[in-house]
């Protein structure tokens, strides 16, 4: 019910969280003066306000059209009878932040709770797109729990190198590569650099952006469609005023995240995530989005539905396609049709609707090409593992749908770096000293020890090696990859190396074993030794001061999402 004050007046609107200066009356006096101030008439105010956190910046290629965004979001408002009011949140460009853009994204999702609680908001449209955002507003609008739906920011346009279409990241990575493999001149490497991001919009093919939006969408978090229409189309700006009415209706009606994301809702997600072959990152993610609504998710719950859901789209770095084929396939909806036998359909989506009520007004479509039919899929399984054992006690992820097959099941004699550095000199030395079938192993870049877990897991093959034609060996490390690359190559091994997790006690000559068949994953050293070597073991110091303080001291292990312990919600009593 609207609660009154003496005067009369209605908390909702712009008197909602109002500033404390003793006198409720007073502050709402002053807040809707100052509000004229904007420019504003008490006719306007009067309207359900429309936050539109905003992550524009010119450190940020991805958002780079958000401000164009915000003004479709703003004339849906408008339409459906809102105020739409801007307002900026950090933004993070992927490879313009150092350390990582990982290492902020709790300070982005902390940063969107407290201005969503703070600010006089009755709805919220959340704008992301580069990998972290969308993680961090999701976060955000589970923990403050208003009214919030979310609009990405959509893919690039497709590149072309020589003839041949090209997407970041996924061909990033393979033609640095073979320019390291002396394959492509500088000249052609100048070619690439101009072709990789064309367009403003997230990285185009299946990574961490296309992922991450992909599965807001599956959760309900987003109006039906909204994850895959690239960023310079019209379409876009259609979903932008969608979304800005949509916006309206919720700030009418309040539906609250959690209402929308349930126990169910992430089974679904986590389906959808197993089906595009997305990124291992979501794992993370969406980790620490559920553990923000008290929903524990394991590396093992990846697994297990990875293992039940079949493999149906064929989007780099799983398949050849890319984000704009996706959309003309059908994009989400199409994936959800698909699925409709494995997913909850009663679940909730932001609408307020039955995801089963709103799929059924969505046409099928699609030729089977770039997102499979289920009696058909590229692959029975999904792509994601977890593997366990005495060098991941808590868990470690490989995607193995872009692993090689033989190093499966693979037995190898460990070279072990505790920098990124130490592994990038010697992978570059040329000296003849590690072989193919040897294991690559990198300790001190999860979470603490990276800091902010780095996307350095695809570790560098050896320039030798490259030469010999080799391109795949196994890797092993607590770092996190981009959703983008390839290979045999394990991750987010946890506990990592920084906290005094085994896999920092791996000496160079021991042998490591992955048997992916039983999802195991050890180091054949036995338990007296390890012991040992843990008490010579020395761990990183805390930073002295700011927020790399407030990270060291709180930030949890990959298999926790990598949140923060205070950001999580304290367990129930029972
Ligand atoms: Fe922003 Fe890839 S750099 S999504």
């Amino acid at each position: 019910m609207e609660r009154k004050g003496g005067s009369g007046t209605s908390w909702k609107g712009l008197n909602r969280n109002l500033t404390n200066y003793g006198d409720r009356d007073f502050s709402a006096f002053l807040r809707s003066s100052f509000a004229k101030g904007l420019g504003y008439t008490r006719s306007a105010t009067n309207r359900p306000i429309i936050g539109i956190a905003q992550t524009w910046s010119e450190l940020n290629p991805c958002h780079g059209h958000f401000r164009e965004l915000a003004a479709a979001v703003k004339r849906g408002v408008l339409l459906a009878g809102g105020l739409p009011v801007e307002f900026p949140t950090m933004s993070l460009g992927e490879m313009f932040v150092s350390p990582s853009a990982m290492f902020f994204r709790n300070l982005l999702a902390m940063e969107t709770e407290e201005l969503l609680r703070a600010q006089p908001l009755d709805a919220a449209v959340l704008l992301g797109s580069c990998d972290k955002t969308i993680p961090a507003q999701l976060m955000a609008a589970v923990s403050a729990n208003v009214p919030a739906i979310l609009l990405p920011g959509g893919p690039m346009l497709d590149g072309y190198f020589e003839g041949e279409t090209i997407g970041a990241c996924t061909d990033c990575r393979r033609l640095w590569t073979e320019f390291r493999a002396g394959r492509l001149t500088t000249e052609q490497l100048d070619q690439v650099s101009d072709a990789l991001a064309p367009s403003t919009g997230h990285c185009m093919v299946m990574g961490t952006a296309s992922t991450m939006a992909c599965l807001a969408e599956a959760l309900g978090m987003t109006v039906l469609g909204a994850a895959a229409a690239p960023a310079p189309l019209a379409e876009r700006f259609r979903l932008a005023e969608m979304t800005g009415y949509e916006a309206v209706r919720l700030a009418n009606d309040p539906l609250r995240p959690s209402d929308i994301l349930t126990p169910e809702a992430f089974e679904n997600a986590i389906r959808v995530l197993c089906a595009i072959g997305g990124s291992t990152n979501a794992v993370i993610h969406l980790t620490a989005i559920a553990g923000r609504a008290g929903i524990a998710l394991r590396p093992s719950d990846f697994d297990r539905v990875s293992r039940q859901t079949p493999l149906l789209v064929a989007l780099k770095p799983s398949g050849i396609f890319q984000m704009s084929d996706f959309h003309r396939a059908g994009g989400v909806p199409a994936v959800l049709h698909q699925l409709r036998p494995l997913l909850h359909l009663n679940t909730r989506r932001i609408s307020g609707r039955a995801l089963a009520e709103e799929l059924s007004e969505r046409p099928v479509t699609g030729d089977g090409t770039v997102i499979a039919h289920l009696d058909h899929p590229l692959a029975p399984e999904g792509g994601i593992s977890a593997v366990y054992g005495n060098l991941a006690p808590h868990g470690a992820i490989l995607k193995h749908s872009a692993a090689t097959r033989s190093l499966l099941q693979h037995r190898a004699r460990a070279h072990v770096f505790h920098s990124y550095d130490a592994l990038l000199e010697a992978a570059d030395a040329d000296k003849d000293q590690i072989n193919p079938e040897d294991a690559l192993v990198l300790g001190g870049a999860g979470p603490l020890g990276g800091p902010g877990m780095p996307e350095v897991g695809n570790l560098p093959i050896p320039r030798a090696l490259l030469r010999q034609g080799i391109r795949d060996m196994l890797r092993i490390s607590d770092a996190r990859m981009s959703g983008t690359a390839f290979g045999t190559v394990i991750l987010h091994v946890c506990p990592e190396a920084a906290s005094g997790g085994p896999l920092g006690l791996v000496h160079t000559g021991d042998e490591v074993e992955l048997d992916w068949e039983h999802r195991a994953l050890t180091v054949l050293v036995d338990d007296r030794e390890l012991e040992r070597r843990a008490i010579e073991g020395h761990r990183p110091a805390v930073p002295e001061r700011g927020y790399a303080r407030l990270f060291a001291e709180h930030v949890l292990q990959a298999d926790e999402g990598c949140d923060f312990d205070f950001l999580r919600p304290s367990p129930q009593p029972e």
